[in-house]
C-alpha cells in the first residue's frame, strides 16, 4: 500500500524522502524521484509531513520508537501522519509520544486496497485536531479520493475497525453464499450476475465474485492482515463491552484459513478454504 500511496503524493509534485526497512522495495520509488533515507528519523529530519503504512502496532512502534525512528527526528511544526490499521488505544498511546515532541500526529488509515490505491482514490478516515487536518489535507489528497475527520486521536482508527468488520463479514459471507449456491447447482456466473444486481449489490462484491469464481487468490489484502484486523476488533469491541457474536464466527473462519497456511494469500481464499475441507 505505501509504495502506490507515495508514488501518488510524488505525481502531485511533493518532493519526497522514503524509508522501508527491506531497502529493495524503495527502488521504483527511487527512479520516480523519490530521495531514500537510511533510517526513518533521516527521513523524518527531511520533512514536515512524516506518513508511516505498516503492518501492525509492533511495526508502528518499531518505526516511531526505534533506536534512529521517527521520534528522534520530530519536532515543533512537524505532522506524523499513521495510516496503518491499528488499534485506537495503541494509537492515542502514539499521539502522545509524538506530543511529547512537540510535533502533532493524526491517525488517517484507509479503505480501499492496492488497486484503489494507485488511482488516488483511498477513502481516509482522519482523527485528531481538524486544524492540523486543514494543514496536511492536501497531502492526503494526494493518496485519497474521500477524505472524512472522525473525531479525536484514535477515532478514525476505530472507524476503520469497524468496515473491516463489514469488509470480513460480508466476504466470509460470500465465500459461504457461493459455495452454498455451487452445491444447490447454479452456475457460478448466473449467481454473481444476479447478487450483483440484487439488492445487496456492493463494489466489494463487483471485485471479489469474479475472482472467487476465476479462483485467483493473488493477494490484494492479504488474509493475514484480515486476521489481524480481526484480533484488534476482538480487543477494541471487548474494552468498549460490545457484543460481537457474528464477528466471533467470521474471526474463526479466517484464523482457521491462516492456519493451514493461507495467511499469504488473498483473504478471499476463504472460498478455496471452505469448498476444499
Ligand atoms: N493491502 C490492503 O488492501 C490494505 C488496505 C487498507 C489498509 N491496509 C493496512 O495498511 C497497512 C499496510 O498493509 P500492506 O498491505 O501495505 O502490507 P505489506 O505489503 O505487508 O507491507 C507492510 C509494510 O510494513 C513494514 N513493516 C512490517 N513490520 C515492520 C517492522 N517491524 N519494522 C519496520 N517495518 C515493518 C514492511 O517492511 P518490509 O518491506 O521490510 O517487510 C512493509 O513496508 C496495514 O496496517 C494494513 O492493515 C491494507
Amino acid at each position: 500500500m505505501g509504495k502506490p500511496m507515495a508514488l501518488n503524493v510524488l505525481k502531485k509534485g511533493f518532493p519526497l524522502v522514503v524509508y522501508n526497512r527491506t531497502a529493495s522495495k524503495t527502488e521504483d520509488l527511487a527512479r520516480a524521484g523519490a530521495r531514500v533515507a537510511r533510517t526513518p528519523r533521516e527521513a523524518t529530519e527531511a520533512a514536515d509531513v512524516v506518513v508511516t503504512m505498516v503492518s501492525n502496532i509492533e511495526a508502528v512502534e518499531a518505526v516511531l520508537t526505534g533506536i534512529d525512528g521517527i521520534l528522534r527526528g520530530l519536532k515543533n511544526g512537524k505532522v506524523f501522519i499513521d495510516m496503518s490499521t491499528i488499534t485506537p488505544d495503541s494509537s492515542r498511546r502514539f499521539a502522545a509520544m509524538v506530543e511529547e515532541t512537540g510535533a502533532k500526529m493524526l491517525d488517517a488509515p484507509v479503505s480501499g486496497s492496492t488497486g484503489v490505491a494507485e488511482k488516488g482514490e483511498l477513502t481516509v478516515m482522519v482523527g485528531g485536531d481538524p486544524r492540523v487536518l486543514n494543514e496536511v489535507r492536501v497531502v492526503l489528497q494526494a493518496m485519497g479520493k474521500f477524505i472524512f475527520h472522525i473525531g479525536d486521536n484514535g477515532s478514525a482508527v476505530s472507524m476503520k475497525l469497524v468496515i473491516n468488520h463489514f469488509v470480513a463479514g460480508m466476504t466470509a459471507l460470500l465465500a459461504e453464499g457461493l459455495s452454498l449456491s455451487e452445491s444447490l447447482g447454479i452456475d457460478p456466473s448466473v449467481f454473481s450476475n444476479v447478487l450483483n444486481s440484487s439488492a445487496v449489490k456492493s463494489p466489494m462484491y463487483d471485485m471479489k465474485t469474479p475472482k472467487m469464481v476465476s479462483r485467483d487468490f493473488s493477494a490484494q489484502f492479504p488474509l493475514k492482515l484480515i486476521v489481524k484486523d480481526l484480533d484488534y476488533i476482538t480487543l477494541t469491541a471487548e474494552k468498549a463491552g460490545a457484543r460481537m457474536p457474528v464477528h466471533d464466527a467470521v474471526k474463526e473462519q479466517y484464523s482457521a484459513a491462516a492456519r493451514e497456511g493461507l495467511g499469504e494469500k488473498d483473504f478471499s481464499v476463504l472460498y478455496e478454504f471452505l469448498t476444499k475441507k
